[in-house]
């Protein structure tokens, strides 16, 4: 594989596990607030971002390139309110959109085959993910300062269709 597209796809598993890493913070600070629907579905998505990792880590091998893991920074822990939260994770999901369309372009000026088709994968990935971000972002704003409302958002969230519904990834 080419070195740069090689340097930019461990940058992308770096990314998935910041990802991952934020995800779980989130779901901690919704648990402590006693957001416990909110928190399983964080959960979810720290899960489905350590996957989005490991499909990155397992395209890197078998392509017999190197998996060089980076230093993850602490992700942000402290947010005004779930609204304030789902906002940050939206948007995190644009940056991470961004990226992959960035190695996507890199990918094809190489005319790397292989890794457009998984890029492909993940750039329908992204519309599924930024869609139900945004939705949870437009009922908290819907919701405002009502409490029973957030509630009742809260109870429903678990069994929402998670983003990264395809099985096996
Ligand atoms: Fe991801
Ligand atoms: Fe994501």
């Amino acid at each position: 594989m080419d070195e740069a597209l090689q340097q930019r796809f461990n940058d992308q598993i770096a990314l998935e596990l910041a990802s991952a890493y934020a995800y779980l913070q989130m779901a901690a600070w919704c648990e402590a607030r006693d957001l416990t629907g909110f928190a399983t579905w964080m959960r979810a998505q720290w899960s489905e971002e350590s996957q989005h990792a490991l499909k990155f880590v397992d395209f890197v091998l078998d392509r017999g390139a190197e998996v060089e893991l980076q230093p993850l920074a602490a992700p942000r822990s402290d947010y005004a309110s779930p609204l304030e939260l789902m906002e940050q994770a939206h948007a995190h999901e644009r940056e991470v959109t961004a990226a992959i369309g960035a190695l996507y372009q890199l990918a094809s000026q190489l005319g790397d085959y292989a890794s457009l088709s998984l890029l492909q994968w993940f750039l329908g990935e992204q519309i599924e993910e930024e869609a139900s971000v945004r939705q949870i972002v437009a009922e908290l704003r819907m919701i405002g300062d009502d409490s029973s409302a957030l509630l009742l958002l809260d109870r429903e969230l678990p069994g929402r269709r998670s983003p990264a519904r395809s099985a096996g990834t």
